[in-house]
């Protein structure tokens, strides 16, 4: 296995970020999720809009994409972190930093101050990748949905 290695994904590879993706909804959210059967729909044009709108990165094994996180700016000042997800059978080899790491940079690049995410209180593999970054439970933060918290790091 070549070491893991994590990129921005371009706009021509939307392809392989597409199949990945829908993966990663259908593994989390099953294939009867709203959001699962909207973005299954998507034309190459929209893949493409996704890619330039929010940076993507995929993390590489053996040049194969396997895992995914999702960044975008929320405000001036914050960039916000969704869709951590990694293949089944990459997952446990403390690999998921790697990604959290590659957002957490861009969105450094961007001078913002501060990066946010949520995450269900439950998922434990979760919190503890990003507890190792940094990230703290934001009290201040309204909880959107039932059993989620917003998790905050300040950047700069
Ligand atoms: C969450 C996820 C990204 C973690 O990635 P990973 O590379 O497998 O995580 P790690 O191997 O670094 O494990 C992180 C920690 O959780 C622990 N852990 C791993 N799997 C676990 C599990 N199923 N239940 C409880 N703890 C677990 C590890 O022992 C490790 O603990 P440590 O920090 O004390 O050493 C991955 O499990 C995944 O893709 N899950 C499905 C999607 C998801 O839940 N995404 C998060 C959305 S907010």
């Amino acid at each position: 296995m070549s070491a893991p290695r994590v990129v921005r994904v371009s706009e021509s590879q939307w392809r392989a970020f597409a199949m990945l993706r829908l993966r990663a909804l259908e593994d989390t959210l099953g294939g009867d999720d709203s959001q699962y059967r909207h973005e299954v729909t998507f034309t190459a044009a929209q893949w493409r809009r996704r890619l330039r709108e929010h940076a993507q990165f995929a993390l590489l094994v053996d040049d194969r994409m396997v895992g995914l996180i999702g960044a975008q700016r929320e405000t001036l000042d914050s960039v916000y972190l969704y869709s951590l997800w990694l293949e089944p059978a990459v997952r446990h080899r403390g690999l998921a930093h790697h990604l959290l790491e590659a957002a957490v940079t861009w969105a450094r690049d961007e001078r913002v101050k501060a990066v946010t995410l949520r995450v269900n209180t439950g998922n434990d593999a979760a919190r503890s990748v990003y507890e190792g970054l940094g990230f703290a439970v934001d009290p201040a933060a309204a909880r959107r949905r039932d059993g989620e918290v917003t998790m905050r790091l300040v950047v700069s």
